[in-house]
C-alpha cells in the first residue's frame, strides 16, 4: 500500500476515528500552546516516517513542509476543544478533514513515478557506521559542517559532536528539538559562497541525485545547479564528503579547482565513498 493509499484506507481511519474519540476528553491539554506544537511536531514526524518508509524518494519543498507542518497544528487545535459530549461523526469529520488535506499536498509533491514504486526502503545508519563509510578519520575537519539529509535522529551530526566538533548543522525533511538542524528541503537551501568547512551527505543527496538521473527526469538539471552551490559553499581546503558516487557528474568538477578522491565500499563503484576537496 502507498502512502496515499495508506491515507485513503478506511481501515486505517476509522483505528484513528475511535483512537481520538475514546480520548476526547484528554485534549483539552493541547490548549496549552507549547503542548499543541509538540504534539503536532512528532506528529509531523510520524508523518514524514510513514512517508519515506513508504518510499525513501518522497521529499517535500520548503513550502510543503510549511503547509503540513500547519495542518498538524490545526488538527491539534481542534482536537483541544472536543469533549466529553463531542460525537464520534463530529471526530469523523476532523480526520477525514485533515486526511484530504494531507493528501492534496501530497499529490503536489510526489512526482508520479512516486507512487508506483513502493518498498524503496530507507534507512538511518548508526553514527559509527558513517564515520567508517564516509573515512571521517583520515583528516581532521574544518567547520563549521553541514550533514545534508541528515535523518530524524541526526546520528552522524551527534558523533561529529562527540568527537569535539562544535559547529555542526543538519538539514533534513524532519522536524528537530535541536536549533542547529534545519527542518527544509535541501533544494530549497541556499549554499552561500565560502561558508562550509565540511558537508556531509550519506545515502542523501547523491542518492537522489543518482535516481533523477535514471529517470531521465527534469530534476537533474536542478541537483546539478545545487551539487555546484554545494561546492562552491565550500572554504578553502573543505570537503563535500557523500556517497553513493555520482560518476557522471563528477567528471565534470573543474579538477584545476577540486581535487576528487574515491574510496571503494564494495565492489560496485557506483557505492564508492567520494570527497570533493576545493584546492
Ligand atoms: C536514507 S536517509 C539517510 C539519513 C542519514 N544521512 C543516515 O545515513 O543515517 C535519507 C534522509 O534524507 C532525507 N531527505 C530526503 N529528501 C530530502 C530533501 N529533499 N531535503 C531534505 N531531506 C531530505 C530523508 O528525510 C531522510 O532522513
Amino acid at each position: 500500500m502507498n502512502i496515499v493509499e495508506y491515507l485513503q484506507s478506511e481501515k486505517t481511519r476509522n483505528s484513528i476515528v475511535e483512537l481520538i474519540w475514546s480520548n476526547r476528553v484528554q485534549y483539552h491539554i493541547f490548549e496549552n500552546v507549547d503542548k499543541m506544537r509538540s504534539a503536532a511536531a512528532h506528529s509531523y514526524n510520524y508523518f514524514i516516517s510513514q512517508c519515506v518508509h513508504n518510499n525513501q524518494y518522497i521529499s517535500f519543498t520548503d513550502l510543503a513542509i510549511r503547509h503540513i507542518k500547519s495542518i498538524y497544528d490545526d488538527l491539534f487545535r481542534t482536537i483541544a476543544r472536543l469533549n466529553l459530549r463531542s460525537s464520534i461523526a463530529e471526530v469523523e469529520k476532523i480526520v477525514i478533514d485533515h486526511r484530504a488535506k494531507l493528501i492534496a499536498e501530497l499529490k503536489l509533491c510526489v512526482q508520479a513515478d512516486d507512487y508506483k514504486i513502493q518498498h524503496a526502503l530507507c534507512s538511518e545508519y548508526s553514527g559509527d557506521f558513517q564515520w567508517q563509510i564516509l573515512r571521517l578519520d583520515e583528516q581532521k575537519l574544518i567547520e563549521p559542517i553541514l550533514d545534508v539529509g541528515c535523518g530524524e535522529k541526526n546520528h552522524l551530526v551527534k558523533q561529529l559532536r562527540l568527537a569535539g566538533y562544535v559547529d555542526v548543522f543538519g538539514v533534513d525533511q524532519y522536524a528537530n528539538s535541536d536549533r542547529s538542524i534545519i527542518c527544509g528541503n535541501w533544494l530549497d537551501l541556499k549554499f552561500k559562497k565560502g561558508t562550509f568547512g565540511a558537508i556531509i551527505a550519506h545515502m542523501s543527496f547523491s542518492n537522489h541525485f543518482a535516481r533523477q538521473i535514471f529517470l531521465g527526469s527534469a530534476k537533474q538539471s536542478i541537483y546539478a545547479q545545487k551539487y555546484h552551490e554545494i561546492l562552491e559553499s565550500l572554504k578553502e581546503g573543505g570537503r563535500f564528503m557523500y556517497t553513493p558516487a555520482l560518476e557522471k557528474i563528477e567528471s565534470d568538477v573543474d579538477l584545476n579547482r577540486f581535487d576528487i578522491k574515491y574510496y571503494s565500499n564494495t565492489c560496485d563503484r557506483n557505492l564508492d565513498t567520494v570527497h570533493v576537496v576545493k584546492v
